[in-house]
């Protein structure tokens, strides 16, 4: 079941204008919150960047945060799986094609959810490869917007390798993946880079950043050179629907010894021991 515009409705039957200036012009922002036993993970944190990208769009936000969790709620009831992965999608609405702000237009608001499936142990167990390329994204990386031609096309430039995800240099510096946050290990400490216009600011992220400091883990939020991604001990890629994922091997060298790290284990089962603590009800992170 899907929400579309104030109707509930399975995905076959849901229709949208060709003029939506989301088909149009991409011009639209969208979230993807993961949902576990039922209950959607850091809501208050995705409709916050919700808001931020909104505003980054100059569009209005056609609900409030008790509307979102409400149709939210009701998406989740409406689909099967425990675990999910929820998709909310806003546009500019459909409009006459042409490129300024039409007036007086609803906003087109789209949410579905698909079963959200955890990565598998295996995967875990060996990591994944990467590939790195040059970051030629817009310079408001920041606002989650629904035109991703730019990450779709690094992202395919992994998978034509058998590569998962493609990690993103700009002038000698890492960004993020075309559709995760990564983290860097080198002598032992965490290093995240900044929030800023150059990257998503990644939920997950501040998750793993609250987890390292509440566990007294070395860590430290600062640009991390390309130099320190090709020498890093371990990698770590992280969003919503991988959680947290050793990349072992990038550009098809090995990532320190080519095996998931002490790093890797420790946060993930970190998050692991959270996201039960968040699903018994109590949202702090906290130590282990
Ligand atoms: N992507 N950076 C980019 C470019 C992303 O697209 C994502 C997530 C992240 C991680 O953010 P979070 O931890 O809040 O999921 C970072 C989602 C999952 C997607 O587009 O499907």
């Amino acid at each position: 079941m899907i929400y579309l515009n104030g109707d509930f409705m399975p995905i076959e039957e849901a229709r949208i204008p060709v003029l939506d200036r989301g088909f149009i012009f991409g011009d639209g922002v969208y979230e993807v919150i993961p949902v576990y036993s039922r209950k959607p993970f850091r809501l208050a944190e995705h409709l916050l960047r919700l808001q931020h990208s909104l505003d980054g769009i100059r569009l209005s936000n056609p609900h409030s945060d008790k509307k979102w969790s409400e149709l939210l709620e009701q998406i989740i009831a409406g689909n099967e799986s425990d675990d999910q992965s929820l998709y909310l999608h806003v546009t500019r609405g459909v409009a006459r094609r042409e490129h300024a702000f039409p007036k007086g237009v609803m906003p087109t608001v789209f949410i579905m959810s698909n079963p959200l499936l955890a990565p598998p142990e295996e995967l875990l167990a060996t990591g994944v490869a990467a590939i790195t390329a040059n970051d030629n994204r817009w310079l408001r990386c920041d606002i989650k917007a629904i035109s991703l031609l730019p990450n779709v096309l690094l992202r395919q430039m992994a998978t034509d390798v058998g590569a998962i995800e493609t990690v993103l240099l700009r002038e000698g510096f890492m960004t993020e993946g075309a559709a995760s946050n990564i983290f860097v290990i080198k002598e032992g400490i965490l290093l995240a880079p900044p929030k800023n216009h150059l990257m998503l600011p990644g939920i997950t992220y501040d998750v793993v950043l609250e987890l390292a400091a509440a566990n007294e883990i070395p860590h430290e939020v600062r640009e991390v050179s390309e130099y320190e991604v090709r020498t890093a001990e371990e990698i770590l890629l992280t969003s919503s629907t991988k959680e947290i994922m050793p990349i072992t091997r990038l550009d098809d060298k090995p990532v320190g010894d080519g095996k998931p790290g002490t790093m890797f284990t420790l946060l993930h089962q970190l998050y692991q021991n959270y996201k039960s603590t968040v699903m018994r009800g109590n949202a702090n992170v906290s130590a282990f």
